[in-house]
């Protein structure tokens, strides 16, 4: 008879630090002047990690946010970039480097909506959100990959070469009328992602998702600002409340961190249910 196998040793796993999980982690939020990057950038540098928050347009915004992360004891700086622009990403991450010295975490979180009944929807509308949602996630992530690989693995900061974050959302499952561009942007991340995360492992470089739901943000105040509003809404949510940054940031500090460096090419739905039919409770 054969003896029972010994289990495997735990040893490769990574050791787990209790707090400060991101310490000595230089991390890039792409968006991170509002909504749910502002919530991420500052969840990471409550994390220790320094931050660069970049963001297209307001300056004030930005600033608020990089005083948020210093005050938490991390570095910040901002940094003003058309995502969708590939000049404009690549001086990004040239200052990153040389302010950080290099990075260790993107979170590809900058995106928008310009919602329009099928017929009505322009050319321009389709490729503004293309081009920010997807194609600038492209754009940042070539970068960051490009520095991941060129740096390689520093065992004292993480046991990966590096992670990246792709926000998509709901929308990248659940087909959404109206906004037609936006869910295509989205499902376009998800294959994205899990393309970049199958080619990229063998190299120790995460990619993964995060897909929120319906989050307090200023990206769809009409879903929540008034009580009509906000019931209807959640008749989609069957936890019954709506989400906040929080929720987002605390996903992405464990997904940036070595606790969660089994987990490769993985969407991480944070919807309070939204994505479960809540139509079918009591219909079907
Ligand atoms: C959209 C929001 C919407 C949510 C749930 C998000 O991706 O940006 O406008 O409320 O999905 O439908």
């Amino acid at each position: 008879m054969t003896p029972p196998q010994p289990a495997p040793s735990a040893s490769s796993a990574p050791p787990l630090p209790v707090h400060r999980l991101l310490s000595g982690q230089k991390a890039l939020v792409t968006g991170a002047n509002s909504g749910i990057g502002r919530g991420v950038a500052v969840g990471l540098a409550q994390a220790g990690a320094d931050v660069m928050v970049n963001y297209v347009a307001g300056d004030d915004a930005a600033a608020s946010v990089v005083d948020e992360i210093r005050r938490s004891g991390a570095r910040g700086a901002a940094f003003k970039a058309d995502v969708s622009s590939e000049d404009e990403v690549e001086a990004m991450f040239h200052s990153m480097r040389e302010q950080f010295g290099t990075i260790d975490i993107l979170v590809a979180n900058a995106g928008l909506q310009r919602d329009a009944p099928f017929p009505d929807m322009t050319l321009e509308h389709w490729n503004k959100v293309l081009s920010v949602n997807l194609t600038g996630q492209f754009l940042c992530a070539r970068e960051a990959v490009r520095e991941f690989l060129r740096r390689g693995v520093v065992p004292e900061v993480s046991c990966a070469a590096g992670k990246i974050i792709c926000m998509s959302s709901v929308h990248q499952e659940i087909p959404w009328g109206g906004h037609a561009n936006y869910a295509s942007s989205k499902g376009g991340i998800r294959m994205m992602m899990e393309s970049m995360a199958q080619e990229l492992a063998p190299r120790r470089i995460r990619v993964n998702s995060i897909a929120p739901g319906a989050i307090r943000t200023p990206i769809n105040t009409v879903a929540w600002q008034t009580p009509q509003a906000y019931a209807r809404l959640m008749t989609l949510v069957p936890y019954g409340r709506i989400g906040e940054p929080e929720d987002i940031a605390r996903a992405a500090v464990w997904l940036a961190s070595d606790h969660s460096d089994y987990v490769v090419g993985t969407t991480l739905f944070i919807d309070g249910g939204m994505t479960l039919y809540p139509g079918f409770a009591t219909g079907g």
